[in-house]
């Protein structure tokens, strides 16, 4: 399975902090946001990953990320040259995608909890159709809404409806066969002129073939997109680490968990960072003298 990071966008509303940089690239506590969907994707044992981003700012995910090789990794980039939509993704990233199955997510989710990782691990081993991921909120009208029924097949998807029985949203992870390039070829823009993903599961549901796993309460989905919600996010993060002693998507310790870089390639990039807590912890990791649970 391949994988795709959209962090493209205009993060219109962190102006002014993202006049000059992209919201994926800025902190969330100890670490770039991006690093959070990033090591999603990692923990779910994708390796060849497409990171979309705007043209200005690809110089700089390029110079945190390089090609991936420093965490066993092959990053490719591309540019999206306005956020024409999510289902825009499919459209970059065909040549990429070639006859895999993929995973899309979107570079501002965080999603933490270790029951998270088991469910998409399971997910990605066998991808028929589309498969969704749903986390109950408490304001459905700003969201993809999912409706399922008593046994949790899906029956429904709503952009952001105005009015609907579910409070089940869509998160910004989505796993597809290769027919989602084909689907996203035929995808005409929506009234608010973007490419939309809803219209793409929506094919799927309709050929029976879109499925939803419910993310239960032992796992986190957080929003980033505004000043508030991003100062939450990193205050979530900040208090799980100190409390357990373990970092969240530290993608060197998860690059070493997952067998894709050795200990001594793990202190070589701890070593790079000494001066940081963040970069101490990874030389423990490297050297053994820590051994937290796996989790993103
Ligand atoms: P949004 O939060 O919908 O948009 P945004 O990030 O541009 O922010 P704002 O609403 O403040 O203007 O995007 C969700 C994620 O998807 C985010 O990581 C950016 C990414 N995205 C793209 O990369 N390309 C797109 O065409 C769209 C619509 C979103």
């Amino acid at each position: 399975m391949k994988g795709i990071i959209l962090a493209g966008g205009n993060a219109t509303r962190l102006r002014p902090v993202t006049a000059v940089t992209s919201k994926q690239l800025l902190p969330v506590y100890d670490k770039p946001m991006i690093y959070y969907p990033l090591s999603v994707l990692m923990l779910s044992g994708i390796r060849e990953i497409l990171v979309i981003t705007t043209g200005e700012d690809q110089p700089q995910f390029r110079r945190l990320l390089g090609d991936g090789s420093d965490l066993g990794l092959r990053l490719t980039y591309a540019v999206q040259t306005r956020p024409r939509g999510l289902a825009d993704a499919f459209l970059l990233g065909a040549d990429h995608i070639g006859d895999h199955s993929v995973a899309l997510i979107l570079g501002d989710n965080v999603f933490h909890g270790s029951s998270f990782i088991q469910n998409l691990r399971a997910a990605t081993e066998r991808v028929g159709g589309c498969r969704l991921f749903g986390y109950p909120v408490s304001d459905p009208h700003r969201y993809g809404i999912a409706e399922v029924d008593a046994e949790g097949r899906l029956l429904s998807l709503a952009e952001k409806p105005t009015a609907t029985r579910s409070n089940l949203a869509v998160t910004g992870l989505y796993l597809y066969d290769n027919d989602v390039v084909s689907i996203a070829q035929q995808v005409r823009p929506s009234p608010r002129g973007e490419l939309e993903i809803t219209d793409i599961n929506q094919v799927y549901l309709d050929q029976g073939r879109a499925a939803l796993t419910e993310l239960g309460r032992g796992t986190a989905w957080l929003d980033t997109g505004t000043f508030s919600s991003l100062m939450e996010a990193g205050q979530y993060i900040e208090i799980l680490e100190r409390r357990q002693g373990a970092r969240i998507a530290c993608i060197e310790e998860v690059a070493l968990r997952m067998g894709y870089i050795d200990a001594a390639a793990c202190l070589r990039l701890g070593k790079t960072m000494e001066n940081s807590d963040y970069g101490r912890y990874v030389i423990e990791v490297a050297t053994g003298s820590r051994i937290p649970e796996l989790v993103p």
